[in-house]
């Protein structure tokens, strides 16, 4: 990357960010491209593994690829024990501040003990290796130490953002068919108690494999507790049967360790399968380049363990790297907007990572409020979860980072498990642009012949090399695994992302080709919400899609029928919105909802969603040849 080739508006990295980088660019691209097996065969033997692997990557029956070939470790073992065994012992490395301003932290070793006693509870109540747990919580240590002590012990960890409602729930109990859930009987958000238990009771009724159901005092609210299948967590790690001594589970490399659901073009949300070998490497190395940790870091990533960033960028690369991470449970802006200035003030946060919907939303509120607090231990700043705009990343850059804090534009997906384009702190950058892919990996632009594109044009993001933190299939179903993300282009992953590809190999990412709708960064299917409305009396047909909004990228605006008898009220109109919320979450509540008399289908049935799309903008719809009569 030679500085003055680039065209457009560029940001180049200074030169105390440059010399104090893990990642030496141009030798890390270069190493890799050369011998991208090498690259992460050096990456993964920066961990602990209790038998080599044979071989790094078996491409024999693709796109079932496998890492680490007969390699035997324990993430869970790599995050914690390692470094107890060490010199972390005693470093931090969580903490955790609730929205009513209780505080928290755990050292590595308390990390531990807590992970062992916890794993042992887990034991107690039948859960071996292979079973499903599912963990149902806000933003709080336990829901961390519930992840990594189903790790230690080879269970499969499921977790559910505590935003689902009932069904969303329920439908992720069922599939997963878990042993044990565990549940928070409540979360702090905007000064309210999202009643999480209460949720959770609701759709355990129909949950028929789940034995017994943990349960953490979080807001201390008068809960059901039913007896004989419910128990309280602090209860339990206070038994003799919770010791601080539990064995690790030794887990092949492509063993699975967690599903976790997201949506899809189709029906309901997929549970993506990943595993502990390659997915830890990939969370290790790109974590450590890409936020180039060092070992006095406070690293905040603001995702939800919920979500696929909290998996791996909360929990798993910054424990991996031995690093110190934040959590804060509560809203943003509560109870005044520099809640999170002031919290990075208090800890010295060195290094966070948001997504662009809280950075418009803080932009609202205005400068002031951020200039309030002393941010200059930020050193690097991240996005996710959405394409950025030009004018939120100046923002972004300018009034947080104070002109000083590179911003790793991180472009993944739950799928890819790890970050697939991305900038560096040594990378120049251009505000918008995911820059790069990160080395060792081959992504390339296609039309609908899978050719590639021209510089500058449009066409569907591909990948075309395997990569460790790879999702392996979707679970129970890997004929939808093939047919989701390797059939439409044979030998590429497709990645559902249009983007285009600039003069200097810089990406820019449009958004989704599919009917996966980005609301505030969270990724809903249009069939979720549809389906959420037909399951209402009233409804007989319904389509959703996401319409540009200032705040949140995207809105969900819907369009259905009435069943005969039912009249259009604004009342029924805000009972469905509702009833959207109850079923899926808050975060799928349309933003509007119209009562029409038919909708765009082809011939075969299918509702033409990007024919309504193009009626509520105005523009033109494209091509409607198959548009019904
Ligand atoms: O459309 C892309 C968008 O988020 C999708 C993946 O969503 P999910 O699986 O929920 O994972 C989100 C967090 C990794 C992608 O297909 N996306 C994610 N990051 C970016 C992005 N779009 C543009 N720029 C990004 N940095």
């Amino acid at each position: 990357m030679t500085e003055k080739q680039l065209s457009g508006e560029v940001y180049y990295p200074s030169e105390e960010i440059l010399k104090n980088a893990n990642a030496k660019c141009q030798k890390l691209y270069s190493f890799a491209e050369k011998d991208y097996l090498g690259f992460w065969e050096s990456e993964a033997s920066n961990l602990n593994w209790f038998k080599k692997w044979d071989k790094v990557l078996d491409d024999s029956n693709k796109p079932f690829f496998q890492w680490f070939i007969n390699g035997k470790t324990n993430i869970a073992y790599n995050c914690l024990d390692v470094h107890c065994e060490n010199f972390r012992r005693n470093k931090i490395a969580l903490f955790w501040e609730g929205e009513n301003g209780d505080i928290r932290s755990f050292s590595y070793f308390a990390l531990r003990r807590d992970t062992c006693r916890f794993a042992n509870v887990l034991k107690s109540m039948g859960v071996n290796k292979g079973d499903r747990v599912t963990i149902y919580m806000g933003r709080i240590p336990e829901a961390i130490i519930a992840m990594l002590a189903c790790a230690r012990i080879g269970a499969i960890h499921s977790v559910v953002y505590g935003g689902f409602s009932v069904e969303a729930l329920h439908e992720r109990l069922e599939d997963s068919q878990s042993k044990v859930l565990i549940v928070a009987d409540g979360a702090f958000q905007r000064g309210k108690i999202v009643e999480l238990k209460k949720i959770a009771d609701e759709a355990l009724q129909r949950a028929a494999t789940v034995e017994s159901v943990l349960v953490v005092k979080r807001t201390g609210q008068e809960i059901n507790m039913e007896f004989g299948r419910d128990m309280w967590y602090h209860e339990l790690m206070h038994l003799p049967i919770a010791s601080s001594r539990c064995d690790i589970e030794v887990m092949d490399a492509e063993d699975p360790l967690f599903l976790l659901y997201t949506s899809g073009t189709t029906g309901k949300p997929k549970a993506i399968l990943h595993t502990h070998g390659g997915y830890m490497v990939g969370t290790y190395a790109t974590c450590k380049y890409v936020f180039d940790i060092h070992e006095e870091d406070r690293f905040w990533c603001t995702a939800d363990p919920g979500w696929i960033t909290g998996h791996s960028y909360v929990v798993y690369g910054p424990l991996l790297n031995g690093a110190t991470s934040f959590i804060y449970e509560g809203a943003p802006t509560y109870p005044y907007p520099n809640r999170w200035w002031q919290m990075i003030e208090k800890y010295g946060i060195n290094i966070l990572y948001t997504a662009p919907t809280a950075i418009r939303g803080f932009m609202r509120f205005g400068d002031a409020w951020v200039k309030r607090n002393n941010l200059s231990s930020l050193r690097l700043l991240g996005s996710v979860g959405e394409p950025i705009n030009p004018e939120a990343w100046k923002w972004y850059y300018k009034v947080v980072g104070g002109e000083r804090c590179p911003i790793m534009d991180t472009w993944w997906q739950t799928e890819t498990g790890m970050f697939m384009i991305t900038s560096m702190p040594c990378t120049p950058l251009k505000p918008g642009s995911g820059t790069k892919p990160f080395p060792g990996l081959q992504v390339d632009i296609v039309d609908e012949g899978g050719n590639s594109v021209n510089t500058n044009d449009e066409g569907y993001l591909v990948i075309k090399t395997p990569w460790p933190a790879m999702l392996r299939t979707i679970w129970n179903n890997p004929d939808a695994y093939v047919q989701q993300y390797w059939s439409k282009f044979p030998g590429m992953y497709m990645t559902g992302d249009s983007a285009r590809r600039d003069e200097d190999g810089y990406y820019w990412i449009i958004g989704r080709v599919d009917d996966v709708i980005k609301v505030s960064g969270y990724r809903l299917g249009s069939a979720e919400i549809e389906s959420a409305l037909v399951s209402h009396p009233s409804v007989a047909e319904a389509a959703a899609i996401g319409l540009p909004h200032e705040v949140k990228g995207n809105a969900i605006h819907a369009f259905i029928i009435l069943r005969t008898g039912y009249e259009k009220t604004d009342k029924l109109i805000e009972d469905l919105k509702q009833h959207v919320g109850h079923e899926v979450g808050p975060i799928a509540k349309p933003e509007q909802i119209e009562v029409v008399d038919s909708l765009p289908k082809t011939r075969s049935g299918k509702i033409m969603r990007r024919v309504l799309k193009a009626h509520a903008l105005g523009i033109d719809p494209g091509n409607i040849s198959t548009l019904e009569e």
